[in-house]
């Protein structure tokens, strides 16, 4: 009986999708736990590359199940567009692939009203995915939400109810909208879930634990973005970290085992709110440009900086990581020097090594500068490649961090992969 949680340390677009595909093969079961089609998750291997938002990163491993479980919210239309294009390019899914019957799904009118809020809340906004998110799950906690379970009786009275209820709040905010065409897709959507396997996935994940398998969990946007210990109110609507599982998927506490916290070797975040270590000059153009920082579903670019070890101690100790994966090192290949902020000065002037309340109230990270390693480290293959300054890179986060570094990625493909030790 095992249960593993990889999740993201950051604010998101870490490189998780790669890192399931990766470490699918030691699994038998992989499922997603919060969230929805507000993640994109690239998998790129012989010479294809794949955006993934609903569906689990093992979805490519012929014998593993997936499940997306209850915690998940889910767009038909989106689901289906998807599922489309991963059986045209030759990955059948309808076996492969369990939906919770608990999880909630995605209106077309919760899609509107995720714009309308964002346009009501003007210089203020959060810079959401638009995906209708925020208000799908806050029906749940509301209790008004509809859920996949829903579909298979009644559903159309259910709809109407729903959809009434969120037109009248679309009104009130002068939202102008026409959802003709989203709606028919999204009922297309709806009868092409029918023909997948939707089950109670609280008892199927159990009953696959009962019987020795392993289970890894898929966890989507990072640790900054969680609903609780994120950047509120510059967050997601979920509980992105390593307690999104258990409720998520129904597995109790005692089951988890390893938590493998993936970062970049510097940082990004998309959409509004703080982000101390952000850099405005041309390092963080250049971060952008080699690093390819932009939306894998969005297209927006993506802000860049050093990496902040004052929020990953944070996110570390939330999530009880046990280790560490690090991604697109490669990216910082030819910096004369790279930065790790180690502290941050308040706006009174004092100093902190923690993560604070208000993160505006961070003026200025204090930062320790380290020898870059100018080298080419995406044909490595093997650590004892490593240019010795790298190595002082890894020992130097490992020691500030106190968590090891199993896997260095220094590419998007999945052959460029340097697992250090034994990682599962
Ligand atoms: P996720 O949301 O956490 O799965 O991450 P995204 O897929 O949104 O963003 C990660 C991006 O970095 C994708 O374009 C990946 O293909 C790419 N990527 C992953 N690992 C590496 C790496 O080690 N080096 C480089 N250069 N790119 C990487
Ligand atoms: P993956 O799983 C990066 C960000 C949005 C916005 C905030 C709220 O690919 O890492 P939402 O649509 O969730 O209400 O938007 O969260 N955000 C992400 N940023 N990666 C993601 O997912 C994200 N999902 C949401 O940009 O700032
Ligand atoms: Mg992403």
């Amino acid at each position: 009986m095992k249960v593993d949680v990889l999740l993201g340390l950051q604010w998101g677009d870490e490189g998780k999708g790669k890192v399931v595909d990766v470490l699918t093969p030691h699994y038998d079961v992989v499922a997603r736990f919060q969230g929805g089609p507000n993640a994109g998750h690239t998998l790129e291997f012989e010479g294809q590359k794949y955006v993934l938002r609903s569906i689990p990163s093992g979805i490519f491993q012929g014998d593993k199940i997936n499940i997306i479980g209850n915690g998940v919210v889910l767009d038909p239309a989106l689901f289906m567009e998807e599922a489309k294009a991963l059986e045209a390019s030759g990955h059948p899914l309808k076996e492969r692939l369990r939906i919770s019957k608990k999880a909630h799904l995605i209106l077309p009118t919760h899609r509107m009203l995720d714009r309308a809020y964002e346009t009501a809340k003007g210089k203020e906004k959060v810079g959401t995915t638009g995906k209708g998110i925020g208000p799908t799950y806050t029906d749940k906690v509301s209790r008004n939400g509809l859920r996949v379970g829903d579909i298979l009786s009644n559903f159309e009275e259910k709809y109407a109810k729903a959809k009434a209820r969120h037109e009248a709040i679309l009104q009130s905010l002068d939202f102008e909208y026409d959802i003709t065409d989203m709606e028919k897709t999204w009922f297309e959507g709806i009868e092409y879930i029918k023909q997948f396997h939707l089950v109670d996935s609280e008892h199927e994940i159990n009953n696959l634990l009962k019987q020795g398998k392993a289970v890894l969990c898929e966890g989507a946007q990072g640790t900054m973005l969680d609903v609780d210990f994120g950047s509120y109110p510059f967050v997601t609507s979920s509980n992105t970290v390593c307690a999104g599982a258990c409720t998520g998927l129904g597995v109790s506490p005692h089951a988890i085992g390893e938590v493998f916290g993936i970062i970049k070797a510097y940082c990004t975040r998309v959409g509004a709110g703080p982000f101390p270590t952000e850099l405005f000059d041309d390092t963080g153009r250049k971060i952008r440009d080699r690093g390819h920082e932009y939306g894998a579903v969005t297209g927006r670019e993506r802000r860049c900086g050093w990496i902040d070890l004052v929020a990953l101690k944070y996110a570390i100790m939330i999530n009880g990581v046990t280790k560490l994966i690090m991604m697109k090192s490669d990216v910082l290949d030819n910096f004369e020097t790279v930065k790790a902020c180690v502290a941050y000065k308040l706006k009174s002037g004092e100093i902190i090594d923690y993560f604070p309340f208000d993160v505006n109230e961070v003026v200025e990270p204090v930062y320790k500068e380290l020898p870059g390693w100018n080298a080419d480290l995406t044909k490595m293959t093997n650590e004892s490649q490593f240019p010795k300054a790298f190595k002082d890179y890894i020992a130097f986060l490992e020691k500030e961090l106190e968590t090891p570094i199993k896997i260095v990625s220094v590419g998007p493909d999945r052959e460029q992969t340097i697992e250090r030790d034994n990682v599962v």
